[in-house]
């Protein structure tokens, strides 16, 4: 991971100093630079970006601008794609909404189907009493079967909530066509934060498996999409994104039909490294011989991917001096708002800002009013 220089440094004072903080500082040229290496990667495969991830408006532009699609887990992050698709003409609306969106929560309430049908939208599903929730009130939907993989070795696991076991899956296909609705596609997640390949390369093997079967039972699958999972090197034990992409291109090669449309449904590795937290020391205290720092943000706040996203994000100080072991906590009156407990920092004193880097996704995204404290403020650079 890039290592902040003077430059940089120098620069998110003056950000401070201008706008306060916590701010939550944006770079969108590192989103386009993200968005090109997967590309350069990964040719075949149409990003559709998980807006979940940071569903800032800005962030949904840039990628929109440089071509990529949009998965989406809920209607209002469906609308804040549809802002940009709107400003097409009218026909083109149509044509953009499957290429440009996926609607990738397997599980979706009723209302919110009744208001997508009219969209004709593209949208996963793994069971059967979802099947016929779509039939009822979005029966003019496109489907893409979400099947149950390999999550070994991810940060984030997502196997034990979602996916059709593979056993399942033909049954499910052959249930959709049979109820007239059609299955465009088969999908995976294999974990957020994967550093282990080999989950990929078992499902698609899996996915391989089941197009044919449905081939065999007359029914043909257009649609590979291979979920999020690619991994951003936090540390140096993560593994490197381009033996990934080696692997899955010659294992799709391998296994997939040339006329497969492919889609990939990246989130954290968009955004991750785009985003960089200015905090303040608000409060200081020794307890236990310890010196405790308490943040203008904390776990409610930009920091929530500590407990959502088990992710860590090292505090980095813009003085220098010898440093010592301390512990970080958050704003709010409540001793679970604990940023680390093993934070190694200089000296520092009540007014001095700290930042953290590589907090891009999943972080804000998930930001409260907690105890009335409102979400840091978002600027963005290089626009
Ligand atoms: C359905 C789906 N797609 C894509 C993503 C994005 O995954 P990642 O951020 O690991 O790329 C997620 C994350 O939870 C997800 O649930």
């Amino acid at each position: 991971m890039e290592i902040a220089t003077q430059d940089t440094t120098e620069h998110l004072l003056k950000i401070a100093e201008q706008h306060g903080t916590p701010t939550f500082v944006v770079d969108l040229e590192k989103i386009r630079q993200n968005y090109k290496e997967f590309k350069e990667h990964l040719p075949r495969i149409q990003v559709y970006y998980a807006v979940k991830a940071n569903s800032d408006r800005e962030i949904v532009k840039t990628l929109y601008e440089m071509g990529a699609s949009f998965d989406v887990a809920s209607l209002p992050e469906f609308m804040i794609v549809y802002e940009n698709i709107k400003m097409l003409p009218k026909k083109e609306q149509e044509d953009f909404i499957w290429d440009k969106v996926i609607y990738a929560n397997t599980i979706k309430p009723i209302e919110t189907l009744q208001k997508l049908d009219h969209y004709k939208p593209l949208v996963t599903f793994d069971n059967a009493e979802e099947l016929k929730k779509i039939k009822q009130h979005c029966p003019h939907a496109g489907l893409v079967l979400r099947i149950r993989v390999p999550n070994t070795g991810s940060m984030v696991e997502l196997s034990s909530k979602f996916g059709a076991h593979p056993s399942e899956a033909v049954d499910l296909i052959c249930d959709a066509f049979e109820s007239d609705l059609v299955v465009e596609g088969i999908s995976f997640h294999v974990g957020s934060q994967c550093n282990n390949f080999e989950n990929y390369m078992q499902a698609l093997q899996l996915s391989a498996s089941i197009l044919k079967e449905s081939e065999s039972r007359g029914y043909e699958i257009k649609i590979l999409d291979i979920g999020g999972g690619f991994p951003v090197k936090y540390n140096s034990k993560v593994r490197s994104f381009t033996t990934l992409a080696r692997k899955l291109n010659t294992e799709i090669k391998r296994l997939f039909p040339e006329d497969i449309q492919i889609l990939a449904e990246p989130g954290r590795f968009m955004v991750a490294n785009a985003g960089t937290l200015i905090t303040k020391i608000i409060g200081k205290a020794v307890r236990d011989g310890k010196t405790c720092y308490y943040l203008n943000d904390g776990v409610y706040h930009t920091f929530s991917g500590i407990v959502f996203d088990h992710c860590q994000y090292p505090l980095k100080s813009f003085k220098d001096g010898e440093k010592k072991v301390c512990s970080a906590f958050g704003p709010t009156c409540d001793a679970f708002d604990t940023i680390s407990v093993a934070e190694e920092l200089p000296e520092l004193e009540i007014g001095d800002l700290l930042y953290a880097e590589n907090i891009g996704a999943y972080s804000i995204a998930s930001s409260t009013y907690f105890n009335g404290f409102p979400p840091a403020k978002v600027v963005y650079i290089n626009k």
